[in-house]
């Protein structure tokens, strides 16, 4: 005598049964989760990888001109610069690409900015102090100038002076 109205011993071999078809539409889920994150971080990856198109058209004007390159030398390598200032973002002193695209306009802004270079500068940007540099030579603050300029999106070859 068996209590058991309805024995099955068998598994439900139903293709609708709701456990199957549950882990499937999670395995959907999961790859699909991680499709998303996979193309996520790709863009990610390509942003931070990209250059800008300014940065190559500007590196191809300096690749071609020995005194930009001596200019740029003088400013990233031979100077102190580089402790107040980055290329793009305004740290202590601003970028040296936004000084570029703040004087594209101006046709005095190679001994402009080589006069501040050497006898300092604030209350153009903000209230930090940039402190003078004495020891660089008019030359070289032209050179250093020259180059920042060449750093502006509005530069083309055509426009520099020789
Ligand atoms: C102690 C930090 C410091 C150092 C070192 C420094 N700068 Fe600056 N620089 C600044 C600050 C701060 C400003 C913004 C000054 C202002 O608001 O007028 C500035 C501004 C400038 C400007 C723009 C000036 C203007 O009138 O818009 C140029 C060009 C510049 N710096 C170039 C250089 C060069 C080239 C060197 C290396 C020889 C250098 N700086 C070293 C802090 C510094």
């Amino acid at each position: 005598m068996s209590d058991s109205q309805h024995p099955d011993p068998q598994p439900s071999t139903d293709p609708d049964n709701d456990t199957p078809r549950r882990s499937r539409w999670l395995g959907v889920l999961i790859v699909a989760f991680a499709l998303v994150v996979g193309l996520g971080m790709f863009n990610i990856g390509r942003l931070i990888i990209r250059p800008k198109p300014e940065v190559t058209a500007a590196d191809r004007l300096i690749e071609a001109s020995p005194q930009l390159q001596k200019g740029r030398d003088l400013v990233t390598r031979s100077s102190d610069c580089m402790r107040c200032h980055t290329m793009e973002l305004d740290v202590v002193g601003p970028g040296f690409r936004n000084i570029a695209k703040r004087y594209a306009g101006r046709d005095d802004a190679v001994p402009y900015l080589a006069g501040k270079i050497r006898e300092g500068s604030v209350g153009e940007w903000g209230r930090i102090v940039m402190p003078r540099h004495p020891q660089i030579t008019q030359e070289q603050a032209e050179l250093m100038a020259g180059w920042l300029m060449a750093l502006s999106p509005a530069k083309t070859p055509a426009a520099s002076p020789p």
